[in-house]
């Protein structure tokens, strides 16, 4: 029987293609999504991967959503944290607001997603759990201060659980994209991402969610049993760690 990945995220830009990927690979796949019902009823159609709507910054909200998924494809082995937002600011124009959304989506999501499943996974001794970081938490981003805190929070997260999940044959990974070409990227600001961005990066050009989505698919794999604790970066040579 093929195993049951959940992605959150799962709609659009790289968690399109990470959901697309793992359908290919022969999953079971759910797609969550937060807001934009359009972009994931025309993903649902296209692909035939089926979308499911709550907001991963609420704890009740995944409960619930995690209840709705298990109960139309099965317990889930594989999950793939890739919900995230920014509300870019420099820090003296940052309001608590903006610091509060990114740290809610982008770090206790995690926790939100992934307490929920984590019996699951122990229960039946197998469970992936793949964070998507970013560049911008290994090496700090200006107008990101929200942002690469809790992406660099997510490694945290990831490098502590990862121990804890390897006795019940639970890996626990962190993929850390560089700049890909997704609406998130193409809202940076046109003369930023010309002048600041793309000279910064040596191959010289944007990423493509399936370059990340790959990562997913061969992390999720029991080829991958050994590796747990990890964070895999894919930045085109942006930043070596
Ligand atoms: N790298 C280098 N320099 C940057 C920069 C960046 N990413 N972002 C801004 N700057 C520079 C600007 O070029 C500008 O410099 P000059 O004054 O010399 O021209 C200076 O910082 C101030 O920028 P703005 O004039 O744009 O100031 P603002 O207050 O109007 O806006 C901002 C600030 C909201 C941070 C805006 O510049 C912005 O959105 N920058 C992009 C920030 C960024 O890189 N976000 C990443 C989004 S993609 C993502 O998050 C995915 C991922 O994981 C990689």
């Amino acid at each position: 029987m093929s195993r049951v990945a959940l992605v959150t995220g799962g709609t659009r830009g790289i968690g399109a293609a990470i959901s697309v990927a793992l359908s290919k690979a022969g999953y079971k796949v759910a797609a969550n999504y937060a807001g934009n019902d359009e972009k994931a009823k025309a993903f649902e159609a296209e692909t035939g991967i089926a979308v499911f709507k709550w907001d991963v910054s609420s704890y009740q909200a995944c409960v619930d959503g995690i209840a709705k998924v298990q109960e139309a494809l099965g317990p889930v082995d594989i999950l793939v944290n890739n919900a995230g937002i920014t509300r870019d600011a420099m820090f003296h124009k940052m309001t608590p607001e903006q610091w509060g959304e990114v740290i809610s989506t982008n770090l206790s999501g995690l926790f939100n997603m992934t307490h929920p499943l984590w019996g699951g996974m122990r229960d039946r001794s197998f469970g992936r759990v793949i964070n998507i970081s970013s560049i911008n938490g290994q090496k700090g981003q200006m107008g990101q201060v929200n942002y690469s805190a809790a992406k660099a929070g997510d490694l945290g997260f990831t490098k502590a659980l990862a121990q804890e999940g390897a006795a019940k044959n639970i890996t626990v990974n962190a993929i850390c994209p560089g700049y890909i070409a997704t609406e998130m990227v193409r809202a940076i600001p046109e003369k930023v991402l010309a002048e600041r961005i793309l000279p910064q990066i040596p191959v010289g050009r944007l990423g493509e969610p399936e370059e990340i989505a790959r990562i997913v698919v061969f992390l999720a794999s029991d080829d991958a049993g050994f590796i747990t604790g990890s964070t895999i970066s894919a930045n085109g040579g942006q930043f070596f760690v």
